[in-house]
């Protein structure tokens, strides 16, 4: 028997902000119904479009099989309407059950309370099924999440094991590194392509010209990890094993160069080691200079940036600097792009230029803009 069924609501969580890239993914994968709300987006599929999600999203953060939806005021509900649920289409005899939980302006709001309450009503669901007194849980990990908001309790199957933001490549980050799905959404939000020279001249450990190989490469962000449920009894080992052969397949020349510098060799040797893990050597360039060193004769570049944010002490003045720099560049490079994510909202007045859009992101829990100021593109000068 299968417990993957072939039309179950999947739900991809994602941060606040990137629902339309992560919806803009699915499309691109050839699922077309997405319904998004704040933070999530969910679709209907089968094993395949959940494998397809997983080794393909670059934006997203975890997907699960939304398993059940409903309306608990107490904890009685909450037991019942649980334990009624057909959980042997899910999960076999021998499951490892990890429940985890959240609550948000609801009546049941202890978190463990509502943990363990679904474990039991899991468990007694599991006993009369299968006829067991105890379930030996020995088998695969199954991890269940109890989500109450607004008195609705929803119940999700996790099938991502580790965020999809752990790609596998970073063995070391700097003092504040972005997450690759943030990263990799601001080099998609650049709409920057092989063809124009990238660069990353405030680098840190190098997540954005990393992601920008790895979007250059069309290499699928999950080729080099595994997902949980790839890892469970039905799961379809051919099938997964023919999709990442022909993500393989799909990979393009990686003939083009991006320019990652910082002033701080330290942190460029965290870099390298993370290119090298990536398999992007070849495609990023590390260099130690500061901005205000930074040049290139290229024309039509795209430069995009996370700079320190100045907020904590003896930052300022390191940023009121790079500020400087950043303006002297963006005069002299005047057909290039820039792109700053930054939690500081005098981004415009420092550097007397009025971005042609903002767009408020996250970078974790801090609220940042993506300021973003388009040169001309390449073809409009030809
Ligand atoms: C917030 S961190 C970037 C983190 C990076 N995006 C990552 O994922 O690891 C900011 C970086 O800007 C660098 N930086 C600050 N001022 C600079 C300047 N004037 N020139 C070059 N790099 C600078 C710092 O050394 C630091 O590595």
């Amino acid at each position: 028997m299968s417990f993957f069924k072939k039309d179950q609501m999947l739900v991809v969580a994602c941060a606040f902000g990137l629902e339309s890239l992560v919806s803009d993914e699915l499309r691109k994968l050839g699922i077309e119904d997405v319904h998004t709300e704040n933070g999530k987006i969910r679709f209907r599929g089968g094993e395949k479009e959940l494998a397809l999600a997983l080794l393909w999203l670059r934006t997203a953060d975890r997907i699960g099989i939304e398993i059940a939806n409903f309306k608990a005021e107490s904890f009685d509900e909450l037991f019942d309407q649980t334990c009624a649920l057909p959980w042997e289409n899910w999960l076999p005899v021998d499951a490892v059950m990890h429940i985890t939980g959240r609550s948000h302006k609801s009546k049941l709001f202890s978190v463990r309370d509502c943990q363990s309450l679904v474990k039991k009503a899991l468990v007694k669901a599991m006993q009369r099924k299968y006829k067991h007194q105890t379930l030996p849980e020995t088998g695969a990990l199954y991890k269940i999440e109890i989500s109450m908001l607004n008195d609705v309790a929803t119940l999700t199957l996790d099938c991502t094991g580790a965020s999809l933001h752990k790609r596998g490549y970073r063995s070391d980050a700097g003092d504040a590194p972005l997450k690759e799905t943030l990263a990799a959404a601001m080099v998609l939000l650049s709409r920057w392509d092989p063809s124009r020279t990238l660069s990353d001249p405030c680098c840190g450990s190098g997540t954005i010209a990393i992601e920008a190989a790895l979007i250059g490469l069309n290499r699928a962000p999950g080729l080099k990890r595994s997902f949980t449920a790839e890892t469970w009894p039905d799961a379809d080992k051919k099938l997964w094993q023919s999709l990442r052969a022909e993500a393989q397949a799909q990979e393009l020349p990686g003939d083009f160069r991006i320019l990652a510098s910082d002033m701080d060799s330290k942190v460029l040797k965290k870099a390298r080691q993370n290119a090298i893990n990536a398999g992007v050597e070849e495609q990023v360039g590390i260099q130690t200079l500061s901005l205000g060193e930074f040049r290139s004769r290229k024309k039509f570049g795209v430069v995009i940036i996370n700079p320190p944010y100045g907020e904590r002490i003896g930052e300022r003045t390191i940023v009121e600097m790079l500020y400087h720099d950043l303006k002297a560049l963006m005069d002299e490079a005047d057909t290039w792009s820039y792109f700053i994510l930054t939690a500081d909202h005098e981004l415009e007045t420092r550097i007397n230029r009025k971005a042609s859009k903002r767009r408020k992101l996250f970078n974790g829990k801090i609220p940042c803009q993506y300021y973003q100021f388009w040169g001309p593109l390449p073809w409009s000068k030809e």
